[in-house]
C-alpha cells in the first residue's frame, strides 16, 4: 500500500515538475519559429479600399457610425445594425443564432479586421464590405428597409442628408440604388477602422523574431506549447494562416451545417450563387475602382460541387470575445472549439478537407494548452471603440 502511495507522491512530483519547468523548456525549432512569425507582425499596413470612393473618408466614417445605431432602417424601426453586432459583446449578439426583425440561420459574425477580408458572410456571398453592409437592409428577417425604403429616409431627413452632402459632395440623388450603395460604403469606412489591437501573442511573435529573451520569457508556457500544437500537430495554421489568423477561403471544418429540420445550409455552394445573381458586387456599375483590379476575384469564381457545406475560415483575433462559434454558433466556447477538432468524424469531412483536418485526440492538457494560446490571441484593450467625434455632431 505504502509503495503504491509512494508511486502516486512520485508521479505527482515528476508531473509538478514538468508544468513547472521554465519557460525556456518550450524552445521552438527553426522550422517553428518561420511559421511562428508569419502570423505577424501586427497590425497589418491599412490601405484603403478602391472599390469605395469614401474609404477612410474621416466625414464617412461618422455618418457610417451614426447609420450603424439607427433603427429607422428597419421596417419595424426598433432594429438597428448594433441590434446583432453590440460594441460591448464583441461586435455579436451572443447568440447562436441571430435575431432581427425574425430568427435568422447563422451565427452573427464579428466586424473585426473586415479591411483584410477577401470575401463577406460566412459562405462569401459578397466580394466588397460595402455590399456585405447592404445584405442585412435587404432581408426582412433582418432590417428588411431595402433600397427605396432607405434612399427615401435618407433624402427626408434633414441629418442624414447634411451627413451625405458632407460625404458625397451632392444631395442624395433621384437613383435609389445609387443612394443605397453609398450608405453601405458610408458603413464600410465606419467598419473598416475596427481593427484589434496588440495583443500578447504579438509581444511573444516579435520577441522571437528579434531575438529578445526576455521579451519572450513573460509569454506564458502553456501558450506556447499551445501555439506549438497550432503550427504543427494542429495542422490549424493551415486554415487560419497569416496575421489574421485565416487564409481568407472557404472549408469544411467538420461542422454539421443543418439550417433546420431536413433543411441544409448549403454553405459557399450557395454563396456562390446569391453572388452571381447580386447587382452589388464588384463586377457590376458600384464599383468605384476605375482599373476594376478589386474584380478579379470575383470573375474567377467558379461554383463546384466541393463547395456545399464549407464555410468561411473566421480569424481568429479576439476569438475570446465573440462566442458562441462556428456559423451556426453550435459551441459556446473556445474549450468547445478544441473539443471539436479533437474529436471530429473524420467520416463526415468531404473532398479536401479529410488531407488537412484530421482527428487530434488531444490530451485534456493539450486542449487547455490550445485554448490558452488562443486566449493570447486578445487584444489587451479590447471594448467598445465608437466615440463621439465633432464629425458626428455636425449634421445634428
Ligand atoms: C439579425 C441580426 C443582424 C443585423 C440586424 C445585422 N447583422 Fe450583420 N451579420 C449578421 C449575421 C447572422 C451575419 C453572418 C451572415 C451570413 O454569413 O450569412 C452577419 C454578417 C455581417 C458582416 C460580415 C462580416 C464578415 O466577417 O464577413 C458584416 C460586415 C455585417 N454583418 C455588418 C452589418 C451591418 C453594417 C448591419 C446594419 C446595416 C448589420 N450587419 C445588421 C447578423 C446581423
Ligand atoms: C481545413 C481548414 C481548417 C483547419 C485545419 C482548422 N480550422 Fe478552425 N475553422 C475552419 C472553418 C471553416 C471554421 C468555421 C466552420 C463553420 O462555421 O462551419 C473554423 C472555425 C474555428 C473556430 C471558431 C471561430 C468562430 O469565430 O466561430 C475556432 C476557434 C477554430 N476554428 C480554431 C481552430 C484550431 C485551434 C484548429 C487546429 C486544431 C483549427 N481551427 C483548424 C477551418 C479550419
Amino acid at each position: 500500500m505504502i509503495r503504491i502511495v509512494r508511486f502516486f507522491q512520485i508521479a505527482f512530483c515528476m508531473q509538478f515538475i514538468l508544468t513547472a519547468l521554465p519557460v525556456s523548456a518550450v524552445d521552438f525549432t527553426a522550422a517553428e519559429k518561420r511559421k511562428i512569425l508569419r502570423h505577424g507582425p501586427w497590425p497589418l499596413p491599412a490601405t484603403p479600399d478602391p472599390s469605395n470612393r469614401v474609404s477612410g473618408n474621416p466625414a464617412a466614417v461618422a455618418f457610417g457610425r451614426v447609420l450603424f445605431f439607427d433603427t429607422r432602417l428597419s421596417t419595424s424601426g426598433s432594429v438597428s445594425c448594433a441590434t446583432c453586432h453590440r460594441p460591448d459583446a464583441g461586435w455579436t449578439d451572443g447568440r447562436a443564432r441571430s435575431r432581427g426583425q425574425r430568427a435568422v440561420d447563422r451565427n452573427a459574425l464579428s466586424l473585426f479586421n473586415l479591411r483584410f477580408n477577401r470575401w463577406f458572410g460566412w459562405d462569401g456571398a459578397q466580394d466588397s464590405l460595402w455590399a456585405q453592409n447592404l445584405r442585412p437592409l435587404l432581408d426582412r428577417r433582418e432590417m428588411g428597409i431595402g433600397a427605396a425604403g432607405a434612399a427615401r429616409l435618407v433624402r427626408a431627413d434633414r441629418s442624414l442628408s447634411c451627413h451625405y452632402r458632407l460625404v458625397f459632395g451632392t444631395a442624395p440623388g433621384a437613383d435609389d440604388d445609387r443612394v443605397f450603395v453609398d450608405l453601405g460604403k458610408a458603413l464600410a469606412a465606419f467598419l473598416e477602422t475596427l481593427v484589434t489591437g496588440r495583443t500578447p501573442f504579438d509581444d511573444f511573435r516579435d520577441a522571437l523574431a528579434g531575438n529578445d529573451a526576455a521579451g519572450r520569457a513573460r509569454y506564458p508556457a502553456a501558450a506556447k506549447r499551445g501555439l506549438r500544437l497550432f503550427v504543427g500537430r494542429g495542422n490549424c495554421a493551415f486554415c487560419h494562416f497569416g496575421p489574421a489568423f485565416t487564409n481568407g477561403e472557404f472549408a469544411d471544418a467538420g461542422v454539421p451545417h443543418f439550417a433546420g429540420p431536413g433543411r441544409a445550409d448549403p454553405g459557399r455552394f450557395g454563396g456562390i450563387r446569391k453572388l452571381r445573381k447580386s447587382p452589388y458586387t464588384l463586377l457590376g456599375r458600384f464599383n468605384d475602382d476605375p482599373t476594376r483590379s478589386t474584380a478579379v476575384k470575383t470573375r474567377h469564381v467558379r461554383l463546384a460541387h466541393s463547395n456545399f457545406g464549407e464555410f468561411r475560415v473566421p480569424g481568429l483575433r479576439n476569438a475570446a470575445l465573440t462566442g458562441p462559434y462556428m456559423h451556426a454558433g453550435s459551441l459556446k466556447t473556445l474549450a468547445d472549439t478544441i473539443r471539436h477538432y479533437s474529436t471530429l468524424d473524420e467520416e463526415r469531412l468531404h473532398a479536401g478537407g479529410e488531407r488537412i483536418l484530421r482527428r487530434l485526440d488531444l490530451s485534456g492538457r493539450e486542449q487547455a494548452d490550445l485554448v490558452a494560446f488562443l486566449d493570447t490571441l486578445t487584444e489587451a484593450e479590447s471594448g467598445p471603440k465608437v466615440e463621439v467625434k465633432s464629425e458626428d455632431l455636425f449634421c445634428r
